[in-house]
């Protein structure tokens, strides 16, 4: 385990001791993955704070931070810190009755809002189907997806695990003539290819499909905070474009199953507490099962949006 202690200044500071406090951030794979030892995020941050957690995210592509006990409006102002907040998909579902009252709040979770688990037909738990699928969040919007914070509430006494992929590890390990063939591609992702993917996912209604587009992005990106190239791929990713579809799925699914293979995978155990944030940029995740029909799994989900828009849209 790699550890760097990575200065801070907070409440400590301000409260005059002097010294800065310093949070400690332990890798976690070999590659990647960071947990972040002593931050409270019921605190608001400054903005020395905020540039570390932004460097040590650049550097890990996903951090852990645990036993946070916060409630939805201090995950909402720490997501805050880093970028806009994206409305949850589902406010663009007439059938779908939110649990949650803020649209920047995803609801992961199989209950109700009496806290009872909801059927298995439930639409709620159809539209989460598609997370058990290798993706990255928001990639068929415009502009997609950031920084996603995913927070535990109540979780099941086994699976449900996390599994992350590093992107920028997968794309280090191709031989450079690979690499040389895949940059300044581009890739149309579609959340009406994804929802096709998982039988029993219900197709995009009209005012999703209106209001969630394909959105193009390169399959090559450099990520700007790191300058490190990475793969970006989601199951999302329907089509590259200017090459005949078959052509374009093989590859898509080759460079699929090269970046998930284990050398390059942490899967997150998570213990109640948790709050995992994650750089959709140069990260995949996928969730991993769990007995649906026994246990409570509770999870709210943020996602603040990318600071550029996409790519414009081509034939
Ligand atoms: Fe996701």
């Amino acid at each position: 385990m790699n550890r760097t202690a990575v200065p801070k200044a907070n409440s400590t500071a301000a409260a005059g001791e002097g010294a800065p406090v310093r949070f400690q951030v332990n890798q976690l794979h070999p590659h990647f993955f960071g947990e972040v030892v002593g931050l409270d995020l019921r605190q608001p941050l400054d903005t020395e704070t905020t540039a570390a957690l932004t460097a040590a995210i650049d550097r890990h592509g996903v951090l852990v931070f645990r036993d946070q006990q916060i409630d939805d409006e201090q995950q909402l102002r720490f997501s805050n810190m880093f970028g806009e907040p994206q409305r949850s998909i589902t406010v663009h579902r007439q059938d779908i009755e939110r649990r949650l009252r803020k649209e920047e709040l995803s609801d992961i979770s199989n209950i109700d809002e009496h806290g009872f688990k909801l059927g298995m037909d439930h639409p709620r738990r159809l539209y989460q189907l598609t997370t058990k699928l290798w993706h990255t969040d928001n990639s068929f919007r415009n502009p997609a997806g950031k920084y996603t914070f995913l927070c535990a509430k109540k979780l099941p006494a086994e699976g449900g695990n996390t599994e992350f992929a590093d992107m920028r590890a997968a794309w280090d390990a191709l031989p450079e003539e690979r690499r040389e063939q895949l940059r300044n591609l581009q890739v149309e992702h579609s959340l009406a290819y994804s929802r096709s993917l998982v039988p029993g996912s219900p197709p995009l209604d009209e005012n999703e499909r209106r209001s969630l587009p394909p959105s193009v992005h390169p399959l090559v990106r450099v990520h700007p905070g790191s300058r490190r190239e990475g793969l970006y791929l989601a199951s999302h990713a329907e089509r590259i474009v200017g090459m005949p579809h078959a052509e374009g799925r093989k590859l898509l699914e080759a460079l699929t199953a090269h970046a998930t293979q284990p050398q390059f995978v942490h899967a997150h155990v998570w213990k109640p507490g948790d709050l995992v944030m994650w750089d959709n940029r140069c990260t995949m995740h996928r969730a991993m099962p769990f007995d649906e029909e026994k246990y409570v799994r509770e999870l709210r989900r943020t996602t603040v949006a990318e600071d550029r828009p996409a790519l414009a849209a081509q034939a």
